[in-house]
């Protein structure tokens, strides 16, 4: 009989405590300790540990490389956010808000992987095998190598998983599975850790890629303990806007490839299409020459992708004028109003000032500053920013502008998206060897200097300052 003990067990960072607590020590989270008996591990059976069997240590060079065959993924956006198609045995966990296509796009997943024939599994802990069948005919998905099975109970659901000998199990979601060893409720902390390394042993062992999905807390942490992040080999985060219809794909660890790939999806009739060209995506909508409106080059990962950043000033009828950012850093926004005014003596204190990244995308690179900086003054100044300029910078507190990190691969992706101008700090100027032909690179050292450049037409800025 294996020993048991009582723990209160933080719901949100999965510390357990000796004494209930109101607030968890860990973590700092109010009311998330839960009464739990746990069962003490048997003698030997402890924390998993990497046995280095008979050979102990190795010297470097004498280790044979693992040379494990990446499973190919043809949707091209999943496999490069996972490095390259999926290592045999390999665990991956993928969450994000409800509703925003994790079950859509792993469906879409396993029959891509359903076409090199052999079963794959999804295992549906949530929603039941015919409404699953329901969402693969509106893929189109008619194949017979998935195998759905709606089961929470852990143990069943191995047990399936043993005798089908999947090429790729999905887990759909980690927080309705359950076993019984497990003297807790289902979706509690321990369930949840202890259900997920049991299948992350198996998959281990039988050396199958598995895919969990976990939910989110509200605050956008992946519900549950902490340590399923540390226990899995890659994290990834499908983001979105839910008015909008493009989705992210973004790993923030991966053990097997680069943890700063993003892919790029768009929600559409038949489930998530990849966007092979996201910045000409982002760009299909915009109104070239009107006023308010700058293109920022911005990294997501290793990735440019040109978006263009909007922004309307107006007349306050406040004490306090409003500032409001969608898809920009609110403080940035701030920062970018108040050294407008300052220092590019843009009157800004008598007007209200929204700024919005046009398809929902998050822009926190400092680097889009000097876009948004523009798309503000160009509202103000109701003078269009040059249709054929591409906006590159950073801006400082003294009005100065800051040089930002992989400039080529900017300058690149701007060229390609057929800029023909691009405005860029001058100091990197000068460091810059081979801008892609066809792109002239202009450098400017304040906003000031940037603004003259970028905005066009209308009154000029002393004439501006006279008037305003
Ligand atoms: P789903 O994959 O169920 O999201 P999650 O598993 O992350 O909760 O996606 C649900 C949403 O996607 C739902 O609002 C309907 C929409 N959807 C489409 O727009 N097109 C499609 O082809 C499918 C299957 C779903
Ligand atoms: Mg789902």
């Amino acid at each position: 009989m294996p020993k048991t003990k009582t723990r209160y067990v933080c719901q949100v960072c999965g510390s357990a405590q000796a004494k209930w607590q109101g607030k968890c020590p860990d973590c700092g989270e109010w009311n998330t300790l839960v009464e739990t008996v746990i069962q003490e591990p048997a003698p030997g059976r402890g924390a998993t540990v990497i046995s280095a069997g008979a050979t102990g240590p190795q010297a470097l060079p004498d280790i044979p490389a693992d040379g494990y065959e990446r499973i190919p993924v043809s949707i091209a956006e999943l496999s490069r956010v996972l490095g390259g198609g999926i290592v045999p045995g390999s665990v991956v966990l993928i969450s994000g808000d409800p509703g925003i296509g994790k079950s859509t796009l792993l469906l879409q997943l396993c029959a891509s992987l359903a076409e090199g024939g052999g079963p794959v599994l999804y295992v549906s802990g949530e929603e039941s095998a015919s409404q699953i069948k329901l969402r693969a005919e509106r893929l189109g998905i008619v194949t017979p190598h998935i195998l759905v099975l709606a089961e929470t109970h852990l143990e069943s659901i191995a047990s399936h998983i043993e005798k089908t000998q999947p090429r790729l199990v999905v887990v759909d979601s980690v927080q309705s599975i359950y076993s019984d060893a497990i003297p807790s409720g289902a979706g509690s902390v321990t369930q949840v850790r202890d259900c997920s390394a049991a299948l992350l042993r198996q998959a281990k062992a039988q050396t199958f890629p598995l895919f969990l999905v976990g939910h989110v807390t509200k605050e956008g942490a992946i519900a549950g303990p902490r340590v399923l992040e540390h226990m899995v080999d890659t994290v990834l985060y499908l983001e979105g806007e839910r008015f909008h219809s493009f989705r992210l794909l973004r790993a923030t660890k991966n053990r097997f490839g680069s943890a700063n790939e993003v892919g790029v999806f768009e929600m559409a009739e038949r489930g998530m299409v990849e966007v092979k060209n996201p910045s000409e995506a982002f760009l299909a909508e915009r109104l070239p020459n009107s006023a308010g409106s700058a293109i920022a080059v911005t990294m997501e990962g290793t990735r440019p992708i040109l978006v263009e950043v909007q922004a309307l000033t107006s007349a306050t009828s406040f004490a306090q004028p409003r500032r409001t950012a969608n898809g920009v850093d609110f403080n940035r926004l701030l920062l970018i109003t108040a050294v407008l005014a300052k220092r590019a003596r843009i009157r800004l204190a008598d007007q209200d000032v929204f700024a919005n990244v046009v398809g929902g995308l998050e822009v926190e690179e400092p680097a889009a500053d000097l876009a948004i900086a523009a798309a503000i003054a160009s509202s103000a100044r109701n003078r269009p920013v040059a249709a054929d300029l591409a906006l590159i910078g950073e801006v400082g507190l003294s009005g100065e502008l800051r040089s930002v990190g992989q400039l080529p691969r900017r300058l690149n992706e701007a060229a390609k998206l057929g800029f023909t101008r691009v405005l860029v700090p001058r100091s990197v100027v000068r460091k810059l060897e081979h801008p892609p032909a066809g792109l002239e690179v202009l450098g400017a050292r304040t906003l000031r200097e940037a603004l003259e450049i970028a905005l066009v037409g209308g009154e000029t800025d002393e004439a501006a300052d006279r008037s305003g």
